[in-house]
């Protein structure tokens, strides 16, 4: 009989160990990984420059990943570092399977990805496959006339369609969709400039190539990809520019691939779509891109912004907030382009232009601004901060632009969407580090924004600066997953001027308070704990009765965990 009853008890612990290893083993809330990263957006050539002939390069950038790992960044996206004429930025490539002389040999990039794991940081690249480089060897070869293998590669008509001044991505600067060949004398579509004919998906050779290119970066070490141009990748050539039919399918596809040579591989991406368009981009069940940027909420951020207007913001985080699971939106304040404001109603947009950039040089393509962060914001230290905590405090994952974390400026006499791309400022000796010769593109050298004035290294030993208060937002951000991984509401109060976001996960739940107006405000906050920490100041607030009463000052923010 005791026999059995220590058999018995011993069966009973061996189950409880077992389950409880089972437990163990269950996946923590935040391994999809791309839902609690921190993104960073550089160019190569912008970065870091080691070998003194002006231009960034991947040795430079190696150079600089403690910094940027110090920052506490955790997924590096590089812009497009593949051989290219440069007429877009690098966004008008010549051949997918290299890397720029100008920036390294691949030699370098592979030290690069080595350095970046080594250091525990994932690397994801831009994947521009919307269009090549009229420079490109198909391209060439296409032009050649009907003969030529690489024809259907294109899309081609034979005379000028009807529509040709219609669907342009850059009006004012891009004058056609289409533009006559004077050596096939046909036509060929072009969604951006005319240098960058438009790859014919609708031919099966284009997108078994596709997938060779993102098959060999993922085994060259990528996490994955921003998707450039996403909707015109998937729209059906040249019909109907101005409402063309997508293909989701083809999303679906390339997911396909991508998790076949890495299990853990994303998309991230580049579709500027109306709210209630996003899901097709998800995938039904999440089977399409597992991120995108939230454009939608990027626009109303700056709407409110301007305006201190609060409903904007709070209805466009509503209307993106249903997404399948496993995906995510990343958040992002300023990128690489103008700002896109084109979908806002006129008179908000208006509003945006006047209190933010309201210089017909500051404007570009009828629906954006050519600014940095910093001078949108009017170089205003409180309202930065406010602005970049709520970044770190939306749902979703955040993206940081590579010197907006030291509120670098713009170059107006840059043209187009250069002025936001200008060499990064890392010291106030000449050229600001970045290089030790005068930079392919000029550093800020004057005024506010010159770099003696604005660099990482005064910063870094700055406890006030903008990057001390970045570095601590990243770390914040890390220490509460609930706000990229967890359920949130915002507080429907009266108060006017404050946006009260609150997210909840099985570990804690996090209140997050923001003052748009440049006055102080107080609201009466129902909160569901006894005690509030805040998390910047290490203060306890009481909540009496459920209740708290909150005064936050001009462009104020907290970030408070309920006790
Ligand atoms: C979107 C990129 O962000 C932009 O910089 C580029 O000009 C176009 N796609 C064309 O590739
Ligand atoms: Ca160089």
């Amino acid at each position: 009989m005791r026999f059995y009853y220590r058999a018995y008890v011993a069966c009973i612990a061996i189950y409880l160990a077992g389950s409880s290893l089972l437990l163990c083993a269950q996946p923590a809330p935040d391994y999809v990984w791309y839902r609690n990263a921190v993104v960073y957006a550089l160019d190569v050539d912008t970065f870091k420059d080691s070998n003194a002939d002006g231009i960034g390069d991947f040795q430079g950038l190696i150079q600089q990943l403690d910094y940027l790992h110090g920052l506490g960044i955790t997924v590096l996206w590089l812009s497009p570092f593949q051989p290219t004429p440069d007429r877009d930025d690098g966004y008008d490539i010549t051949d997918y399977y290299g890397v720029d002389p100008r920036l390294g040999t691949p030699g370098d990039f592979a030290e690069f990805m080595f350095q970046a794991r080594q250091r525990g940081m994932r690397v994801i690249m831009d994947l521009v496959i919307n269009h090549t480089s009229d420079e490109h060897p198909w391209f060439r070869s296409a032009r050649q006339g009907k003969h030529s293998p690489y024809r259907q590669w294109y899309v081609w008509r034979d005379n000028r369609p009807a529509d040709a001044g219609k669907g342009m991505v850059f009006p004012g600067v891009q004058k056609e969709t289409w533009t006559f060949d004077s050596v096939s004398t046909t036509y060929y579509f072009h969604r951006f400039y005319d240098f960058q004919p438009d790859l014919n998906y609708s031919n099966p050779q284009v997108e078994a190539e596709s997938k060779r290119i993102i098959g060999y970066w993922l085994n060259q070490g990528f996490s994955g990809f921003r998707l450039d141009a996403v909707p015109f990748i998937i729209e059906e050539d040249g019909k109907n520019v101005d409402r063309p039919e997508h293909r989701f399918d083809q999303l679906v596809a390339i997911r396909r691939h991508i998790q076949l040579h890495g299990q853990e591989a994303i998309l991230l991406g580049e579709a500027n779509v109306a709210p209630e368009e996003s899901n097709d981009y998800f995938g039904k069940d999440g089977v399409g891109m597992q991120m995108m940027f939230n454009f939608f909420v990027n626009q109303h951020f700056f709407y409110t912004l301007a305006t201190g207007e609060l409903q904007p913001l709070v209805r466009a985080l509503e209307q993106t907030r249903d997404i399948p699971e496993g995906a995510q939106w990343a958040n992002f304040l300023r990128n690489h382009d103008e700002i896109d404001l084109g979908r806002l109603t006129t008179r908000q947009r208006e509003k945006i232009y006047a209190a933010m950039g309201p210089d017909k040089n500051m404007q570009l393509y009828d629906r954006g601004i050519r600014r940095r962060l910093a001078p949108m914001l009017g170089n205003n230290p409180q309202r930065l901060a406010m602005a970049y905590s709520l970044l770190f405090a939306l749902p979703g994952t955040p993206v940081l632009r590579y010197g907006d974390e030291i509120g670098m400026g713009d170059d107006l006499r840059l043209k187009e969407r250069l002025s936001v791309r200008t060499p990064m400022q890392w010291t106030d000796a000449p050229y600001a580090g970045f290089s030790t010769t005068a930079p392919f593109r000029p550093v800020i050298d004057a005024g506010e924004y010159d770099y003696r004035k604005i660099n990482v290294a005064s910063q870094r030993t700055d406890p006030a600066s903008l990057l001390t208060l970045t570095t601590k937002l990243i770390r914040l951000r890390k220490e509460h997953p609930a706000i990229g991984l967890g359920k949130w509401i915002i507080s429907d109060h009266k108060a006017g001027d404050l946006l009260i976001t609150q997210f909840t996960d099985e570990r804690e739940t996090i209140l997050t308070v923001h003052n748009f107006a440049p006055n102080r405000a107080s609201a009466e906050l129902a909160c569901p704990g006894q005690v509030l920490t805040d998390l910047f100041s290490g203060e306890d607030i009481p909540v009496k009765n459920g209740k708290v009463q909150l005064t936050v000052k001009e462009y104020g923010y907290h970030w408070f965990q309920v006790r």
